[in-house]
Order: structure tokens, then C-alpha cells, then sequence
């Protein structure tokens, strides 16, 4: 396994792949690798003739208070997996090296940016899109791989790859869960194991919420009421829950168009995100004909 810290070096070694006539597949991650992110290699092995992972704890997508210092690492293990799973480059640069000084340039993607999370982790969304399309400028993939777990972090990634005209085309993966439905995430090595056990509410709320859509909802302020009143009964302590338009994550009133139902809470002091989309049926109202969720009812979505 080949690993990279130098952005020229990097971009070498992926000039000369693409010259070979490789495709190229970039899984940016920031470490701590779980099922999830394994998912994503596998994809853009089994799509991409060279995979290249990148390991870098982007400290911009973090603002004051958040968790930078005690995320996660373990860059022997992600290597060790990454290995494994016969991925070509590992490019893990230093952030002094990313945020050189005087550093002045960002990212602000307007709209997919707000609401959600960007209501909550003001600066994160610039702090990701810089990354990603710097990540992009170095790599220089045909194609990059992201979780859907992630919805809005996928929703400002693509809007950034489309407006900036970087030709990379960006392939959205199921979330991968427990088999208890707990989506895998780095954070999820923060819960104590009574937070572990009462994890798994977040999903099973999602899936309620889900339910209900199919079964005829349609007002979004309905189904987000009643989310966080299934989640005020657990040790979850809610940041936002809402049912947005999955095309853009816009606000609706009335649920027309497939739904993206997204969550943050708190558990203890570990903050999780988990969200579900449904499709409601066709004809709608309630006792309306059911049709098949495009997500819930499976262990991944
Ligand atoms: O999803 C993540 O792990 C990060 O936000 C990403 C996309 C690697 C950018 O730092």
C-alpha cells in the first residue's frame, strides 16, 4: 500500500494511473474507518481501476468547542484495513500542509449549506466543500465516493462538483448499520455502553416517521412533531428532526415528492446524525395504497 503525504506526489502518481487508462476513485475519509467507509472502497474498486483513500482530520470543518482534539484516530488500523481492501494510494497530507500560511480561500456553497446541520455547525459545510474540492484539485478523480448518512454534507459536495465544473462525478452509497439499525460512524466509539444500548432509537424513530408518510402523512410539521415526541421519550437529546424535500432539502409543507427525514441528538456528549428518505405513495392521503419505502426496511439505506 502506497502511502502519500505530498499533494505533487499525489498528483503524480494519479497523472500516471490516468495515463495507464485507469479510472480513478477517491473515498475521502477522515480515519477511524468503520464498515461504512469499507463500503465505499469496495464500491470504487469494483467501479475504478486505481482507488486512492485520503486520511486527513480536516480541523476547518470543526468550529471552537467541537470535537477536533478527541476525534478518533488510528491510522495503523485505517492502514491495515485499507490495505485489505487493496486500495492503491493512501494520501494522508499534513494540515499544515493543506492550510498553508495565509491560506485564504473557501468554499461557501449556498443552499444545500443551510438549514439542518449548517443551522447548528456554523462554518462546517465550508469547511467540507474546501476540502473536498482541494482533495479534488490534487487527486484529480473521475469519480468520488460518499456515505449517505452524510445527506447534507452529499447534497453541498455535489452542488460544489457541479457549480465549479469539476467533472467529478459523485456516487452516493447506502449508510451501513448495525444490526440493531444503529448507523456506523467514528463518533459511535464515544457512547458509554448504556448510550450504546439506547442507540438504536434514533433509527427505529426514523423508520416510525418513515412509516407514517407511507401510511398517508403528509404534513412535514406533522411527522417532525412526532418524531421528536417518540425521540423525548428516549435518552436523546434532539438538535433538529425534520422532513425535508430530498432533491434539494428544502423545507415543504406538504409532503409531495420523495423525503428526506434527517435527525442530530445528543447522547450524553456524543452527537449523532442518522436520517431516512421515503417515497410517498402514489395517490397519497391516508389509507392510501402502500408502496415500497425507497430506504427504511432495510439494514442499509
Ligand atoms: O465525511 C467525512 O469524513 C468528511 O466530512 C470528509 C468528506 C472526508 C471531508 O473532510
Amino acid at each position: 500500500l502506497k502511502t502519500l503525504t505530498d499533494s505533487a506526489a499525489m498528483r503524480r502518481e494519479s497523472r500516471r494511473a490516468r495515463e495507464a487508462g485507469a479510472r480513478i476513485g477517491l473515498v475521502p475519509t477522515m480515519g477511524y474507518l468503520h464498515e461504512g467507509h469499507l463500503s465505499l472502497v469496495r464500491r470504487s474498486r469494483a467501479e475504478c481501476g486505481f482507488t486512492i483513500a485520503s486520511l486527513f482530520v480536516n480541523p476547518a470543518q470543526f468550529s471552537a468547542g467541537e470535537d477536533l482534539e478527541r476525534y478518533p484516530r488510528n491510522p495503523e488500523r485505517d492502514m491495515r484495513l485499507l490495505a485489505s481492501e487493496g486500495v492503491d494510494v493512501v494520501f494522508t497530507p499534513e494540515a499544515r500542509a493543506v492550510y498553508r500560511e495565509g491560506h485564504s480561500t473557501w468554499i461557501d456553497v449556498e443552499g444545500p449549506s443551510a438549514g439542518l446541520c449548517g443551522s447548528f455547525r456554523p462554518g462546517h459545510f465550508r469547511g467540507v466543500a474546501t476540502i473536498v474540492a482541494k482533495l479534488f484539485n490534487i487527486v484529480r478523480p473521475d469519480v468520488a465516493y460518499f456515505g449517505q448518512k452524510d445527506a447534507q454534507q452529499c447534497a453541498v459536495v455535489r452542488r460544489m462538483a457541479e457549480d465549479l465544473d469539476t467533472g467529478v462525478d459523485i456516487v452516493v452509497c447506502p449508510t451501513v448499520r448495525e444490526p440493531d439499525g444503529l448507523a456506523l460512524s467514528s463518533r459511535n466509539f464515544f457512547l458509554s455502553a448504556p448510550e450504546r444500548a439506547a442507540a438504536p432509537a434514533l433509527y427505529a424513530a426514523l423508520r416510525e416517521a418513515a412509516g407514517s408518510i407511507e401510511a398517508g402523512e403528509r404534513s412535514a410539521k406533522a411527522i417532525a412533531a412526532a418524531l421528536r415526541d417518540r425521540l423525548a421519550a428516549t435518552p436523546f437529546r434532539i438538535q433538529y428532526a425534520e422532513a425535508v424535500r430530498a432533491r434539494d432539502l428544502q423545507s415543504v409543507e406538504t409532503i409531495e415528492d420523495e423525503t428526506l427525514i434527517a435527525v442530530a441528538a445528543h447522547l450524553g456528549a456524543t452527537r449523532l446524525i442518522d436520517n431516512i428518505t421515503v417515497r410517498p405513495p402514489a395517490g397519497g392521503g391516508p389509507g392510501a395504497h402502500r408502496s415500497r419505502p425507497t430506504e427504511s426496511g432495510k439494514r442499509t439505506n
